[in-house]
């Protein structure tokens, strides 16, 4: 068999965010985020425990050293720092920051620092989010704050996690506050206001002089038309791509959108209805900061195959793992259709680790001058079993090496990709699905807020030391 090596200085990291592990969700003056009221009214956990991480951090700071793992993806909660979102710092939030960047330097752990994963504060988002532009203005603020508050001790800066499954959760699923469902319009909207933010940000890092370097999350998701020879079926797989991937990929590397992806839109909207908001000086700012993202971060789970679909647009979200029980039906894009015969998770969410070398390659090929990628989250959502102090994940293991293999065969065709942050480091809440979809190399028992090293994290020390697939 072929040696399958990583480069020396590849990272293996492990990734979290703010609101999925910190916990003290109303501690030493947090602020309410939006996710706080939709989870007390719609679902049945709220983000208390979590993983504790804002008591526990040396805890996992210091497995994760052990275990090799040399790169810790973190968010900054927003409202942690300003718990309105603007106004007054609240300093022990600042503080609590500097703890873990200082713990996470003793460990040798590098720090990747969102600056926005998902939790808008709620004051903010009760004003409109990222629809209101305000928020914008109050993103980029907080930002400045945090360059250089933070900015000697952060040499990796993301400004967005996800732009597209937040406005898609808010605004299409209805599966994010405010649950809103099938707005195509608000989506997209919100889609170029939150990368407006992100370009504007950038261009504030850049013109401060600051030591690290700074880019942008995308969760990138492949798919493929069910039926390749059907003109339809293409047609709706390239406007589900648009909504996921296009134009998003579009504002970051090309500061506007191509004609094939404005198309794409307007389509969407003739059917469902909408209108884009886009402004002479957006574009200039979106332009400005298109060459100056130092990497680009993909997170990548899964592939979709599509096919045409006429009829009114549906959307169940198996949140429980009960597999076969998800539903994605879009008017005027297309359907997902589960049932291929590719294996899925309990969730639904299909396994093709091909998808994640067709995703990197996309971006090496049609967007030439991205400078580096970081796969910031891949893992395997699954019900982990323990028994006795063991936790015997081999899909996981499984499910991790592929994605590895796809990484290296992309590293090979030419593609700079610099490294990988498991998803997640320990077990975390998942934001609609509860505690119960596993992700973490250390199981967490959210009782006692014990950690368990899963068979994984033997792997993964073994993957990090060695640098072999194995
Ligand atoms: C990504 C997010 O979308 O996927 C994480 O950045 C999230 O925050 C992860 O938890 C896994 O998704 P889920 O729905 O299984 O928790």
């Amino acid at each position: 068999m072929t040696n399958l090596k990583l480069p020396e200085d590849f990272i293996f990291g492990g990734a979290t965010a703010a609101y999925q592990v910190e916990g003290a969700t109303s501690k030493d003056g947090k602020g309410r985020v939006a996710w706080d009221t939709f989870l007390e009214d719609n679902y049945w956990y709220t983000a208390e425990p979590a993983s504790d991480f804002y008591h526990q951090y040396p805890v996992d700071l210091k497995l994760a050293e052990e275990f090799g793992v040399n790169g810790i993806r973190i968010s900054i909660a927003w409202s942690r720092i300003f718990p309105e979102g603007y106004g007054e710092v609240n300093e022990k939030g600042v503080q609590f920051y500097h703890k873990v960047l200082d713990e996470a330097k003793k460990r040798g752990v590098e720090p990747f620092v969102t600056l926005h994963h998902f939790d808008t504060p709620e004051a903010l988002h009760k004003e409109g989010d990222f629809l209101n532009r305000d928020t914008i203005d109050h993103f980029v603020n907080y930002a400045k704050f945090c360059f250089e508050e933070f900015g000697d001790k952060v040499n990796y800066w993301t400004t967005f996690n996800e732009i597209g499954p937040i406005g898609d959760g808010q605004y299409i699923s209805g599966k994010f506050p405010p649950g809103i469902k099938y707005d195509f319009e608000k989506a997209f909207q919100s889609h170029h206001n939150m990368m407006l933010a992100h370009a504007r940000a950038v261009k504030e890092y850049k013109e401060g002089n600051y030591k690290g370097e700074i880019g942008i999350v995308h969760a990138l998701q492949t798919n493929y038309p069910y039926n390749p020879e059907n003109s339809d079926d293409v047609r709706a797989c390239k406007l589900q791509d648009i909504l996921q991937n296009q134009f998003l990929l579009d504002a970051t590397f090309n500061g506007k959108y191509s004609d094939e992806t404005l198309e794409g839109v307007n389509n969407i909207f003739e059917v469902n209805g909408g209108n884009l908001d886009i402004k002479e000086c957006d574009l200039e700012i979106l332009n400005e900061a298109k060459d100056l993202n130092d990497f680009l971060g993909i997170n990548y789970y899964m592939s979709d195959w599509i096919r045409a679909y006429e009829g009114k647009s549906e959307i169940f979200h198996n949140a429980t793992g009960d597999e076969g029980s998800s539903v994605y039906r879009l008017k005027g894009i297309g359907e997902k259709v589960f049932d291929v015969d590719v294996p899925r998770t309990d969730w639904d969410w299909i396994i093709y680790p091909q998808g994640l070398y067709d995703q990197i390659m996309r971006v090496k090929n049609t967007y030439p001058n991205y400078k580096k990628i970081y796969i910031t989250e891949n893992g395997l959502g699954y019900k982990d079993n323990f028994e006795n102090g063991k936790i015997d994940d081999q899909p996981r293991i499984d499910y991790v090496k592929e994605h590895f293999k796809a990484i290296h065969h992309a590293i090979e065709d030419g593609a700079n990709v610099k490294g990988y942050f498991i998803w997640s480091l320990m077990d975390v809440f998942s934001w609609s699905n509860g505690y119960e979809k596993r992700y973490g190399l250390f199981y967490v028992d959210f009782d006692t807020q014990e950690r368990f090293p899963k068979k994984s994290a033997y792997w993964y020390k073994e993957l990090a030391e060695t640098k072999e697939i194995k």
